[in-house]
């Protein structure tokens, strides 16, 4: 096999996933070990979702709240049906965006053989096929359903590349592939259909109004305030309002940034005078700052500023998703 990765002691389980690799790793998810893969959004860990104890290791890895369901992987909607009930609006969504950055969330087949604990107990199950090569040769070599969060410790920022995931975990992970930066960098739409509205849980290169259209129908938006999302249990458990969360503190629409404090720019119009400054995007591009936001993100917190002024981001497009990351981030810890 052959090794990579300069950036610190992890990079002895980064590797290259070369077709041996990508079979070693398959071999390893059947086997009931944990192995992160690159997909088009962010970097999830994946382990085989029909087993209970690597699913139970998923959990413990990232510190993830036992009430947290997980997002099951799959090479297409076909796989899918075996999980989950794939109704008329689920193949025609499925249809339209997959392969690629959206999570159907849908009732439970009687069958189903992923565990109960990847769930979190609830009779809905959250499936997805991505639009990753190296993703989807590992979920067809090993044949099982995948579940993967994203390959972060529970709270902080999401992984975009591989060097992200080793920093992130002690240990804990047995293979890390490595498939260069994440391009869309922001995590997967998460839309529910089990309702007769269909229901976005947490925003992502997918829109709304995307979804609208290909569904004929109204679709609801669930904010982090919606009654929905904070009573217990919550209609996505595990989209509680902190998360996304660097060590620093979180300044939202600066204008005007001090000396000490870290800066994320957007555009070219961005001012002077920051510690250190990391535009997402001087083409005030969205697409372009949602791939380099948790790098950015990361960059900045580890540069040691003890706050991150961030500047107001268009909230159109996938805008709505960078917002909704950086809205969380910025909420009090709890
Ligand atoms: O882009 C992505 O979706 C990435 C890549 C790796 O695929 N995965 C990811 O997984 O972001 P994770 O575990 O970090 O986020 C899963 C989200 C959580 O907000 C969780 O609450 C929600 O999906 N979710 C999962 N199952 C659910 C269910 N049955 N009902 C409602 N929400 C669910
Ligand atoms: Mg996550």
């Amino acid at each position: 096999m052959i090794h990579v990765g300069t950036h610190g002691r992890w990079e002895n389980i980064i590797f290259q996933p070369t077709q041996k690799v990508i079979q070693s790793a398959a071999d390893m998810l059947r086997s009931g070990q944990l192995v992160a893969f690159p997909t088009e959004t962010v970097y999830g860990l994946g382990a085989d979702a029909t087993n209970d104890d690597a699913v139970a290791a998923i959990f413990r890895a990232k510190g993830r709240p036992q009430t947290n369901p997980l997002i099951i992987h799959v090479p297409g909607a076909s796989q899918a049906s075996k999980l989950v009930r794939f109704d008329a609006r689920a193949e025609r969504v499925a249809d339209a965006f997959w392969p690629g950055a959206l999570t159907l969330v849908l009732e439970r087949t009687a069958d189903c053989p992923v565990t109960a604990r990847a769930s979190a107990g609830l009779s809905t199950l959250a499936v997805r096929s991505p639009n990753h090569p190296i993703a989807q040769a590992v979920l067809q070599a090993s044949e099982i359903p995948l579940a993967a969060p994203s390959a972060n410790l529970s709270g902080h920022v999401s992984p975009t590349t591989a060097q992200h995931v080793g920093d992130g975990f002690d240990g804990a992970v047995d293979m890390i592939l490595d498939g260069g930066p994440s391009t869309i960098g922001v995590e997967s739409t998460v839309v529910a259909l089990d309702r007769a509205t269909p229901e976005i849980l947490r925003p992502g290169a997918i829109s709304a109004e995307a979804l609208a259209d290909t569904l004929g129908v109204a679709v609801k938006t669930l904010t982090p305030s919606n009654e929905e999302m904070t009573r217990v249990p919550a209609r996505s458990p595990g989209m509680m309002r902190s998360h996304y969360a660097p060590r620093a503190e979180i300044r939202l629409n600066a204008t005007a940034v001090s000396g000490d404090e870290g800066f994320l720019a957007f555009g070219d119009a961005a001012p002077h005078g920051a510690a250190i400054t990391r535009n997402l995007s001087e083409a005030a591009n969205l697409g372009e700052a949602a791939g380099r936001l948790y790098a950015a993100l990361r960059d900045l917190d580890q540069s040691g500023v003890n706050v991150i002024a961030v500047a107001p981001i268009p909230n159109t497009g996938i805008g709505v998703a960078i917002n909704d990351r950086l809205g969380r981030a910025a909420a009090p810890r709890s």
